[in-house]
């Protein structure tokens, strides 16, 4: 199953979220793929991803430029290579994926990524994409290549309706990427705090949604979260209290959505 997960919200912590999720599916014996198809490439970043400026090694963006069948294995970076040791195979992205945005009107230019990974990557569990905060040609290429699509939001109103028009554009455009099997699985809310404002606009997310459509649990604003992604670890190397709590809420949450996208295939 090909997952992307994306808003057109940023900051929400679609990139915490993708790669704590990632190390707890690995952790669950999962093989997981992460496809950062974001040119900030905070993905490749968090999974332990250093660019050689020296030698550099090719990435997503090549492959998407080449557009050859399959051709997306010549960039990817194996978990025993990556210094987070989270276990998750990785095609990393950097800041020239950017260029692939001005080929958007070339012909069959959605398919690339579908095409990059045709062939082999159906030995993974699990692969993720994570996304720009955008719903421009990368985050179509992503939705082009998915099975289903996942969103990650704050329980606010400007990332609830990044939400609204992620989750819209999923559901009404999908014949127009070339790839009408694609479902809406469901939305991850992230980054909680008990203040009144988030109980009302989760209540709001609720009636907008349905219950059934909220990933469990809820993720909270907390340090260790912060400081794994700071870091590029999972939360499960973190032995305090907090850490041991974070981190079987990830574990709740990858049955959730392993779950979630069986009823969406
Ligand atoms: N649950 C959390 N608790 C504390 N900090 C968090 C949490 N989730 C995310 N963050 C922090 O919030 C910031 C934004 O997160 P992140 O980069 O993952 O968001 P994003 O949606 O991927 O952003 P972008 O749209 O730029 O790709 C980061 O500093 C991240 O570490
Ligand atoms: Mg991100």
């Amino acid at each position: 199953m090909i997952i992307t997960i994306g808003n057109n919200k940023g900051g929400v912590g679609k990139t915490g979220i993708l790669v704590q999720l990632a190390a707890s599916l690995a952790r669950a014996n999962r093989s997981v793929l992460v496809v950062d198809l974001d040119p900030q490439g905070n993905a490749s970043r968090q999974l332990g991803w250093e660019e050689d400026y020296e030698n550099p090694s090719p990435t997503i963006g090549d492959a998407l430029r080449d557009a050859q069948e399959g051709n997306g294995a010549g960039a990817l970076v194996e978990a025993d290579l990556l210094d987070s040791g989270i276990g998750v195979d990785l095609l990393p992205a950097r800041v020239d994926l950017e260029n692939r945005i001005s080929e958007a009107a070339t012909v069959g230019a959605v398919r690339r990524l579908r095409k990059a990974l045709a062939g082999w990557t159906d030995t993974y569990d699990i692969v993720l994409i994570d996304t720009p905060p955008s719903l421009g040609h990368l985050t179509q290429m992503a939705l082009a290549a998915s099975d289903a699509a996942v969103c990650v939001t704050q329980p606010e109103f400007d990332s609830v309706e990044g939400m609204t028009r992620f989750r819209s554009f999923v559901e009404e455009h999908a014949e127009d990427i070339a790839n009408p099997a694609l479902r809406f699985a469901g939305v991850i809310v992230n980054l909680h705090k008990n203040l009144n404002e988030h109980v009302f606009q989760m209540d709001g997310l609720r009636e907008l949604v349905g219950e059934s459509e909220i990933l469990e649990p809820v993720i909270p604003e907390r340090a260790v979260i912060k400081e794994a992604a700071a870091a590029g670890a999972s939360v499960a190397e973190y032995k305090t209290a907090a850490g041991k709590r974070v981190t079987e809420m990830f574990d709740e949450l990858a049955v959730s959505f392993l779950t979630k996208i069986e009823v969406a295939k």
